[in-house]
């Protein structure tokens, strides 16, 4: 039985102004679906012989976390709670630990998912999964590699080497965010896969080569899971301990380092929508190239995304742009230069 673990602990500042601190990517709708990034994670597991699946995220996030699992039907999801971000190897470790708590002698698997992505061929991903099932239990840390389609600079690549079963390939090495250079190599090579960031091992596998490579997040993490308050389906992790954690990623902590990485690779119409040019990627378009939402105008406009979501926006002769119309800011940004959203995020946090 799999045990879906969801990370939902991240900041998605690229998506500002939708994407605010108190209310994060992962919890937004942000294509035409009802549901939030988070909700159609757990979505995508319907008919999968799945346990209940374990959240983590920020203790900040606590209700919102809550009460989209709850419209989710899975009321009585464990949802751990971090008091501070320490990236995802403690985040996953904490999950682990939670997961061993009750596994007794058997080793559980966890699928480890991020909240927010978008996967448009939900049968091709549950196929992956099933293909990935028999290399965890053989005790391989299983990452999913995504076939690139563009030479995409936001994203981790996967170098695969020898085929084991189909669709599966051993692990020569991975590169974190290449320049576009090397990601224009990569992509013509049909040797990389995208690093997705979703991955199947069992709990106690990845806990023992956290051990090996980075001991000292595992007992910061153990510490932390020691002193932990429960109320109802939250564990509280004790905030003075897990501020001592090393913040890392998955990726350098464990995957780089493991002598047990594999991979399956995955073309499920997968995408982080980590900026909005991503967005716009994976929106219908109208013919003109626009993609469209609330109460828009668009005029002798093209290849440009507009949100209306208070008021009435149009737009007249401009092509390549993103426009996004909340309640208390706007932004209108270039869509070659969406990923500097980020840098005024950060601006606007240091002026307070
Ligand atoms: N609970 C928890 N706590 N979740 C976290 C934390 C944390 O401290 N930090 C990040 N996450 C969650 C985010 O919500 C997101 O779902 C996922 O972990 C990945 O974190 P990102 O911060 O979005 O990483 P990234 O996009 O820069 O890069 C990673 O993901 C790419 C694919 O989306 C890397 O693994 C890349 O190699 C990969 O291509
Ligand atoms: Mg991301």
């Amino acid at each position: 039985m799999i045990h879906p673990v969801i990370m939902a602990g991240g900041t998605g500042s690229r998506l500002w102004p939708l994407s605010r601190q108190l209310n994060p990517k992962q919890f937004l709708k942000l294509t035409d679906s009802p549901l939030s990034m988070l909700q159609s994670t757990v979505a995508r597991l319907d008919g999968m012989d799945t346990q209940n699946p374990l959240l983590i995220c920020n203790e900040e996030h606590r209700f919102l976390a809550a009460e989209q699992m709850r419209q989710s039907g899975h009321e009585d999801s464990c949802i751990i709670l971090e008091p501070c971000g320490r990236n995802t190897a403690p985040a996953i470790a904490l999950a682990a630990l939670q997961l061993c708590e009750s596994a007794g002698s058997e080793d559980p698997l966890m699928l480890v998912l991020a909240a927010d992505h978008l996967i448009t061929d939900v049968e091709a991903f549950q196929d992956g999964v099933k293909k990935a099932v028999p290399l965890a239990k053989q005790g391989k840390l299983v990452t999913f590699g995504i076939i690139p389609h563009q030479p995409e600079t936001g994203y981790g690549y996967i170098h695969r080497s020898t085929e084991l079963a189909t669709d599966c390939y051993s692990v020569d090495g991975f590169v974190e965010k290449p320049d576009l250079e090397t990601a224009k190599t990569y992509l013509e090579s049909g040797e990389y896969l995208w690093n997705s960031g979703m991955f199947l091992f069992g709990a106690k596998q990845y806990l023992a080569e956290l051990e090996l490579h980075r001991p000292d997040i595992l007992s910061a993490c153990r510490a932390a899971m020691a002193d932990t308050s429960e109320d109802l389906h939250f564990v509280r992790v004790s905030p003075e301990l897990f501020a001592n954690c090393p913040s890392e990623s998955v990726d350098y902590a464990v995957m780089e380092k493991t002598n047990h990485a594999v991979v399956v690779s995955l073309d499920a119409g997968w995408s982080d929508i980590g900026s909005w040019s991503a967005l716009w990627d994976v929106s219908e378009k109208d013919a003109n190239g626009n993609s469209l939402s609330g109460d828009v105008i668009a005029h002798q406009t093209s290849n440009t995304l507009v949100r209306a979501d208070s008021r009435l926006v149009a737009a007249i002769g401009v092509d390549d742009l993103v426009i996004i119309e909340t309640n208390d800011a706007i932004l209108v940004a270039h869509k070659d230069k969406v990923q500097d959203v980020k840098a005024v995020v950060e601006q606007i946090r240091n002026d307070g």
